[in-house]
């Protein structure tokens, strides 16, 4: 009797670790994302008149401290499939950034993309540090709908182009490793 419960809990414990093996041995490998898409975004800052064609805004001023610290820019910026700013946009990136740190230029994003095209329709929302000295950056991915429903991943972020505050353009190497 005594060797039966012995048993029955030695084989519950064996189905447990192998369990747990197994579960974890689904390695996310970052060369094997579910999904891959590589986006550009494009923002021009309203500089008092160009209202036609700003696409982002000042909402904050910078403080006397350095590297613009403290600048936060609201944005409504068009996402396109190439590096054209006047290609059809695919999805828009909402969201803001701002300059938090004194050092060098560094500015925090959070935002949302929003896709409502025949292709795709749902959000990935987007968030992390875009150390603007490094030639990429990675972003944390921590969510989406829709067709992203659960997506997270990362957005690596490399500046393709700027023309010192009038516009910039970014590349966003957006590679998802949950997909349902
Ligand atoms: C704002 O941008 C527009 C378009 O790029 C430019 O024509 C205008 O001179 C700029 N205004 C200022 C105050 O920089
Ligand atoms: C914004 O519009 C102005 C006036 O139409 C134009 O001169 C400027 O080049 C535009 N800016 C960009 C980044 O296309
Ligand atoms: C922001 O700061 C600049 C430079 O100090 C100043 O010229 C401008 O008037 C300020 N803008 C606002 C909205 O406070
Ligand atoms: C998505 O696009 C459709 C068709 O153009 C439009 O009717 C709908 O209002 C859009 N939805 C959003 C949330 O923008």
């Amino acid at each position: 009797m005594g060797g039966l419960v012995e048993k029955s809990s030695f084989i519950l414990f064996f189905l447990l670790t192998s369990f747990f093996v197994f579960s974890h041995s689904k390695a996310i490998k970052p060369e094997q994302p579910c999904k891959r898409m590589v986006l550009y975004y494009h923002d021009i800052l309203f500089n008092g008149t160009n209202v036609a064609n700003a696409t982002s805004a000042k909402a904050s001023n910078a403080t006397q401290l350095t590297h613009n610290f403290g600048m936060l820019v609201v944005f409504d910026d068009p996402i396109t499939k190439d590096h054209h700013l006047l290609s059809p946009p695919i999805a828009r990136a909402q969201g803001f950034y701002f300059y938090d740190m004194k050092t060098t230029y560094n500015a925090w994003f959070s935002y949302t993309l929003i896709f409502n095209s025949t292709e795709h329709k749902g959000t990935i929302n987007i968030m992390g540090a875009d150390m603007m000295d490094s030639e990429t950056r990675d972003l944390s991915v921590v969510g989406g709908t829709g067709d992203f429903f659960m997506a997270r991943g990362i957005a690596t972020f490399r500046t393709d182009t700027f023309q010192g505050d009038a516009y910039f353009r970014l590349q966003m190497d957006i590679k998802l490793y949950e997909c349902y």
